[in-house]
């Protein structure tokens, strides 16, 4: 593998900036300087240092980030702000890309990741992962309603949804924990009741809970136990 691809992968170095630091002599590889960005080398076999520090190679990055209000999941939307905007140089890689979607007005916890392997079990309907999103509606929910949609909802393609545990905090505020991810599922769970969702913002991911130090647009890396969490994801209801 290339060196500049090492870094790129590790998430460490963007390959411009691997060659920049490759020059001023701050990479090595077996103690030996190395000035070719370009040149092969084996993360099995070869010990990487930047800077003094051997770097621990890892094939995939997962990524969680707080997603703002108006940021699209995708990676190319000409005229859209992406998530992929807020993320630094170095993980600006056109293999990585967004578990699932959240609607443009939609925030919270987005994961990103290059493992499309996990992402696709995360997200496959065998597995029924729970998703969490609090949501205010714009007009009070009966109990009568919130019964009902909890068991079903039939929404306007006719589509009949799972069914999903819903506690209202307030008669508008509330908690749903969904095990399948439709297109605008909880919108239009709603709308099916003749309300509307006016907030909603994603908490939780398969046992993935949003870090609440990110603010809107900040990111970081799952640890090891989240990554686990997320290789593993497994049915819950
Ligand atoms: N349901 C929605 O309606 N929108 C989302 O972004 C996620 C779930």
């Amino acid at each position: 593998m290339r060196l500049d691809k090492f870094f790129s992968n590790t998430g460490i170095l963007s390959r411009s900036q691997c060659a920049k630091e490759c020059r001023a002599g701050n990479v090595t590889c077996d103690g030996e300087t190395v000035r070719d960005p370009s040149c092969n080398i084996d993360p099995d076999k070869n010990v990487i240092a930047y800077k003094g520090d051997i770097i621990s190679y890892s094939e995939y990055v997962y990524i969680m980030m707080n997603k703002p209000l108006g940021y699209v999941c995708s990676n190319d939307e000409p005229g859209e702000l992406l998530v992929f905007d807020l993320l630094d140089e170095r993980y600006r890689r056109p293999d990585l890309f967004t578990v699932g979607r959240l609607d443009k007005n939609t925030t919270g916890l987005i994961l990103i990741t290059n493992d499309g392997k996990s992402a696709h079990n995360a997200l496959s309907p065998k597995r029924h992962v729970e998703k969490k999103y609090e949501f205010t509606l714009a007009d009070p929910l009966s109990e009568e309603d919130r019964a009902s949609l909890e068991k079903g909802a039939v929404l306007a393609d006719g589509y009949v949804t799972k069914p999903c545990k819903i506690e209202m905090k307030t008669d508008r505020d509330g908690i749903v924990i969904l095990s399948e991810g439709k297109y605008h599922q909880i919108r239009r769970m709603f709308a099916s009741v003749s309300n509307k969702v006016v907030l909603l913002k994603r908490t939780e991911f398969g046992g993935i809970s949003l870090d609440n130090s990110l603010k809107p647009g900040e990111y970081r890396l799952l640890t090891d136990e989240e990554t686990g969490s997320f290789i593993n994801a497994k049915r819950s209801i």
